[in-house]
């Protein structure tokens, strides 16, 4: 199934145990308690008439053309507002009922501009549909009346108009921004003829709160609020279900589409990550796919100072195979490795990770994970057995305290954001864990009851902190604990938790937290009926993240939050597919489905399955390969869909291990950083050129379903494929399906899945024989390993410590309208919103410095120096400094550490001391890198001067 079955029934879907009969048009009903009269008909196959009300909206009952006759009662209710009784009679199609409707329709229509024909919602237009239902065929009054047909269009959103002449005040878009998105930017003004939809305090779209995630887009009924790209380029004429490629949330979307092009991406409401929601990413900025700065042809070139030549795929793919096979004869076989992208399909990354495994016969294989949520694997893995997520992201519906840290779900997972805002609109309540003032801390209509303001890099000693208070005042589950955690492991973890070391008092200094508010934090979770913890990379990219994680794990199985709906460990993954990339086999020790290399039994499974003799040992991890390539010992690499150069820690030592290789391989949609140090290069496809999947944050695999033919001709795994050929280990697949049916054969927790079975929809792995339709909500009755298992986890501070000379403490984030490094969104109209990543700096450490917004610092660290320009904020505490990393020049990596998690190498992002001074001109590094970026651009135009002569 490609298309989405969603048909909007009117009114939203009510839970209840207790079912209301009743009749409507002589059909028997039977629907939830709650349901109104316009759902029960819809759900009995009959369709009322209606405007203002639709099924991701509370009705408001405002059109008046969905009334209906109740035998019984007086007057004509209206159906969306009415709820169902048991008993009741309803008729839906009377002729008094119709007579009423059109002079309702002919009131709108009076007051409508009568441009159907060259409207650009022309055929996809409610207002135009509900005059053809009602009947309507003449309009009594003319326009010479009052009208609105001369109000003013907003055109300020670079994505979407706003055409008030055409507005009938349903206040659609105006529910969708409360109740969907969760933003308040909208309002009407004043009351009867005169009112309107007004954005912020009468401002334009693109100066008020507005963050363009579309819900009001999509609510509206009429072309009142339309995409500009339907404007330009018409309806269009087929669809495809498909999921998005930024995030982690992992939103289903509708990609519409017209001849080859994507005219819209319009949310999916059968999507169970999202339901029917997006964020401004997914829904408007997909014109990177086509951008002129797509490099559509492969290259090659001999050194990084030449200028790239255009050559066939078979020259490019040859080139490199005999590159890699020369370097490892004069290097030895573990002198070439490859990094996977999560940003790839599941099966793109499994076909890199084995050809790593068996045609480089090597174990040297990591994936970004490493840089962000490589401790999540390995902490969750330790504690509760499975290095995944617990829930699914419905579950936050069911939750009544949430603690979120070192995540900014606003910015980064935009969608789930919303739902969580949601749910704490409904009374749930909010505890906030964040050097940051983020959003969710005081927004409209949502407030955290603490945020814990601590400092950067005291995540642990908060979280035992937190575990002291639960524990020493008895607030634990102890039934829980008893029932299904490891008796000795938990004692020993008493033992040490329980030292006064740990109290929220002896720790206040470190931690910066008031203790109270320690303490009332933790009684509010250990009390709740349903705690949930939400974390990001703020937890992981620490020196002690995995640490930091199993704290995390260690708190949810105290409090017996774990197993059910509306609790759980929920680490909010970062790229849409770094949880695919995992399970797919990407870390250098491990095969798909988390399984060690030293497993002789499963590896025995792959080598008679791939027909190769599998290493045992581990390979090297990316910050391994980087420091082998310094001494001649790792020469080569295949990069697929990763910009380590920007991407990762210390960016001089990473670039200058590029340059030591001798062929770095990149095969990506646009010349990023790295590929700047490349010999050969690769064009990647994009997500709407290709058949796959992506498992986001929820474990939910999901379809990737091509849209348009590869611009380059191939999609990434048919490369993959090529270059295995090319190395003399035989791959035969001819769809990305095989693929999938392999992983299946090999991975225990994917033995249910399949293309046919994905047609049904998405499945939260595991899916097997003892969940075939997957698992929303692990650990139910058992941990995966069996008992759950305490850590201690004593907190060590950092090395990285501020000093005289490195006074404050920078730590990084992101931003809603741009996504990692930038290479897409850089290159959409979402720079209208951030076009730089800025330094935000307190007033009173601002002050002391001489800065004002807007000013040019210099900011100064251990590893390296960059300039920014500042944003003097007290969303920063004092003594913290803040930046975004999206682009490349900022040089925000330049800056940080090689410190490091002490399981996984995860790089210590989040605290890097510097000291920050006011500077009239560049740091000599973005000198030299905009020196050499115009040198490599000026390579990439002479790309195809061969072929042009
Ligand atoms: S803009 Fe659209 S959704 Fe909003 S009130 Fe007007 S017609 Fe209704
Ligand atoms: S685009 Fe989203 S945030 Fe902006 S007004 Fe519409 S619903 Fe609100
Ligand atoms: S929330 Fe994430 S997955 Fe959803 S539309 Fe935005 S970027 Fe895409
Ligand atoms: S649809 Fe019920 S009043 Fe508008």
């Amino acid at each position: 199934m490609s298309t989405s079955t969603w048909r909007d029934l009117g009114t939203p879907k009510r839970k209840s145990e207790v079912f209301v009969d009743l009749i409507v048009d002589g059909v028997e009903v039977s629907v939830p308690e709650g349901t109104s009269v316009m759902r029960a008909a819809s759900e009995a196959g009959l369709s009322i008439p209606k405007l203002c009300a639709t099924e991701s909206l509370e009705a408001f009952g405002s059109c008046r053309l969905c009334l209906v006759e109740i035998e019984g009662r007086r007057g004509y209710p209206a159906s969306c507002t009415t709820p169902v009784e048991a008993g009741m009679v309803v008729r839906t199609q009377t002729s008094k009922l119709a007579k009423l409707r059109r002079e309702v329709m002919e009131l709108y229509i009076s007051d409508h501009p009568l441009d159907c024909l060259t409207c650009s919602a022309n055929g996809n237009c409610e207002l135009q549909d509900m005059a053809g239902a009602v009947g309507l065929r003449e309009v009594r009054y003319g326009f010479e009346g009052k009208n609105h047909l001369d109000a003013p269009k907003d055109e300020s959103n670079p994505y979407f108009t706003f055409d008030a002449s055409k507005c009938i005040v349903c206040s659609r878009c105006v529910r969708a921004c409360e109740e969907t998105q969760g933003t308040f930017a909208l309002t009407i003004d004043s009351r009867g003829f005169v009112s309107s939809v007004s954005a912020g305090q009468k401002e334009s779209f693109l100066e008020s709160e507005c963050v363009s995630c579309g819900a009001c887009v999509a609510a509206c009924p009429t072309a009142t609020l339309m995409e500009k790209s339907v404007v330009e380029q018409g309806q269009p004429d087929r669809s495809v279900i498909t999921t998005c490629a930024y995030c982690g949330v992992g939103c289903s979307f509708k990609a519409e589409v017209k001849g080859n092009d994507v005219v819209r991406m319009v949310p999916d409401f059968d999507g169970k990550a999202n339901r029917g929601h997006s964020c401004v990413k997914g829904r408007f900025a997909f014109g990177y796919a086509t951008h002129k700065d797509r490099i559509t042809k492969p290259m090659i070139r001999e050194n990084i100072s030449d200028p790239w030549r255009e050559v066939s795929w078979d020259e490019a793919i040859s080139h490199a195979a005999s590159e890699f096979k020369r370097i490892q004869e004069k290097y030895g076989k573990g002198s070439v490795g490859g990094i996977t992208s999560s940003r790839c399909t599941n099966e793109e990354t499994y076909l890199v990770q084995k050809l790593i495994r068996a045609a480089f016969g090597n174990n040297n294989v990591d994936t970004c994970a490493r840089v962000c949520h490589s401790p999540t694997g390995y902490g969750l893995k330790t504690t509760l057995g499975e290095s995944a997520g617990t829930q699914d992201f419905d579950s936050v519906m069911d939750m009544d305290v949430a603690i979120v840290i070192g995540a900014n779900p606003t910015d980064g997972h935009p969608v789930f954001a919303s739902r969580l805002k949601k749910r704490l609109r409904q009374g749930a309540k909010l505890v906030v864990v964040d050097p940051r003032k983020i959003d969710l801390v005081d927004g409209p209509h949502v407030k955290a009851s603490h945020h814990l303001k601590l400092r950067p890099g005291t995540n642990v000693a908060i979280v035992n902190s937190i575990a002291h208070v639960i524990y020493t005042e008895g607030l634990h589950d102890k039934q829980f604990i008893q029932e299904r955690c490891e008796k000795a492991d938990f004692d020993k973890w008493v033992g040490f938790i329980s030292q006064e070391k740990n109290s929220p008092e002896s720790l206040e200094e470190v931690t910066g937290v008031p203790a109270a508010e320690v303490r009332a934090a933790a009684r509010l979770y250990a009390g709740c009926r349903n705690g949930a913890i939400y974390y990001g990379l703020g937890v992981t990219e620490h020196s002690q993240g995995s640490t930091m994680v199993m704290g995390i794990a260690n708190l949810a199985m105290l409090t017996g939050n774990i197993g059910r709906p509306g609790v759980g460990v929920n680490p909010l993954r970062g790229q849409n597919n770094v949880q695919g990339a995992c399970d797919m086999g990407s870390f250098p020790h491990e095969l798909p489905g988390y399984r060690h290399l030293s497993d002789s039994v499963t590896r025995e499974l792959f080598e008679s399955e791939w027909n190769v003799s599998i290493n045992p040992e581990p390979g090297f991890r990316i910050p391994n390969m980087l420091d082998a390539a310094h001494s001649n010992e790792f020469m080569g690499i295949y990069v697929q869909g990763e910009d380590i150069a920007q991407s990762d820690p210390n960016t001089q030592h990473v670039t200058s291990a590029l340059e030591a290789m001798e062929c770095v391989v990149v095969q990506d949609i646009f010349l990023n950083e790295t590929a700047k140090f490349a010999h050969v290069f690769l064009p990647g496809a994009s997500f709407l050129e290709k058949d796959g999947t992506f498992t986001n944050a929820e474990r939910r695999i999901s379809r990737v379903r091509k849209v348009m033919d590869p611009l380059s001709g191939k999609a990434d795994w048919e490369v993959t494929v090529m270059l295995s050929n090319a190395l003399g280990y035989p791959m035969n697949y001819t769809h990305p399906s095989q693929v999938m049916d392999e992983i299946a054969r090999l991975t225990p927790t994917f033995t249910g899945v399949s293309y046919k079975k994905l047609d049904e929809g998405s499945i939260q792995w595991p899916c097997n024989e003892v969940s075939p339709d997957g698992t929303p909500v692990m650990h139910t009755v058992d941990f995966t390993r069996g008992l759950g298992k305490f850590m201690v986890t004593e907190y060590v501070p950092t090395n990285e410590r501020s000093s005289r000379k490195f006074p404050l403490i920078l730590t990084t984030g992101r931003i809603l309208s741009q996504y990692n490094v930038g290479a897409q969104t850089r290159r959409t109209e979402n720079v209208v919103w951030f076009d730089e990543d800025r330094l935000e700096i307190h007033p009173s450490d601002a002050e002391m410095r001489g800065i004002s917004t807007d000013d040019w610092v210099g900011i100064r660290s251990r590893a390296g120096e960059t300039v920014l320009r500042a944003r003097v904020t007290e969303r920063v505490q004092p003594g913290v400094v803040y930046t975004t990393f999206h682009f490349p020049e900022s040089g925000a990596n330049v800056i940080t550490t090689d410190n490091s998690d002490w399981a996984t190498n995860c790089p210590e992002y989040k605290v890097t001391a510097v000291e920050v001074e006011p500077v009239t001109q560049p740091a000599e590094w973005q000198k030299k890198f905009r020196e050499f970026s115009e040198e490599q651009l000026n390579h990439l135009a002479k790309a195809g001067e061969a072929e042009r002569v």
